[in-house]
């Protein structure tokens, strides 16, 4: 399935996107993450690219990769990593899209060899906050720039999306709930609602990643011809 946007829309616009999990080392061959795959962000920066903008992807550890090999492909492993290259990207991009599962925390202390096992039946791990890439780079945002944020949630997925929205300055959120079926994690499918700046909600219907994302770009599309005109 190829992409569709008619005249090249964000031709000339830099896009920056974050993906996939990230990966947090407990000592040489151990890490906290979770069960992104990428698949759903790798598919914006995938239309994204072919809507004509030029794209730097920021993808945490997954087997997946875009498809377009114009997209240039930063592979990071943790939140440090990915907070640094988005730093890096963030002011030239007019749009931007974080689509990572973060890690919200991480080990205090990396043991620099293997942990062995001791002798009690427990052990407490001390994890400290990584930081929030798309808050602290977003307090930095201008107007010009269009900024989207993700937000998965299990229970009141609305107030939460909404909350982030002002929180995080965003254009959009796009929510995912894991109640709904054939959304989230390890499927080919999802079923998100777009919350735009004013917070006005418009559900999608269960459709493919590829469809899904196509929805989002086109609705950034809006955002940019709006910006400026
Ligand atoms: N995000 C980020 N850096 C982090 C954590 C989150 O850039 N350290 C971004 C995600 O990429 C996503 C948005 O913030 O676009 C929301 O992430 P989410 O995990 O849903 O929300 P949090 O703000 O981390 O709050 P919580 O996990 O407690 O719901
Ligand atoms: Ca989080």
């Amino acid at each position: 399935q190829a992409f569709v946007f008619a005249g090249l829309p964000l031709k000339g616009k830099k896009a920056l996107v974050t993906a996939g999990p990230t990966q947090e080392p407990l000592d040489p061959v151990r890490y906290i993450s979770n069960h992104s795959s990428g698949k759903m962000g790798i598919a914006i920066a995938d239309a994204l690219a072919a809507a004509g903008a030029e794209v730097t992807l920021v993808l945490g550890p997954t087997g997946l990769s875009a498809v377009n090999p114009a997209i240039n492909t930063i592979r990071v492993v943790t939140a440090e990593d990915m907070f640094n290259s988005s730093a890096a990207h963030f002011t030239q991009a007019d749009v931007i899209v974080m689509a990572a599962a973060v890690a919200d925390y991480r080990p205090k202390h990396v043991a620099d060899i293997k942990m062995k096992k001791g002798e009690g039946d427990a052990l407490t791990l001390e994890l400290e906050k990584t930081k929030d890439i798309l808050r602290t780079l977003g307090a930095t945002r201008t107007d010009k720039q269009v900024l989207v944020g993700f937000s998965l949630e299990t229970n009141n997925e609305r107030e939460y999306a909404l909350k982030k929205l002002r929180e995080k300055h965003l254009d959009l959120v796009v929510m995912n709930s894991l109640n709904d079926k054939g959304a989230g994690f390890n499927h080919d499918t999802n079923k998100v609602t777009l919350f735009d700046k004013k917070g006005d909600a418009r559900d999608l219907p269960l459709k493919s990643k590829l469809e899904v994302a196509q929805d989002i770009v086109a609705a950034i599309v809006d955002i940019v011809h709006l910006n400026s005109a």
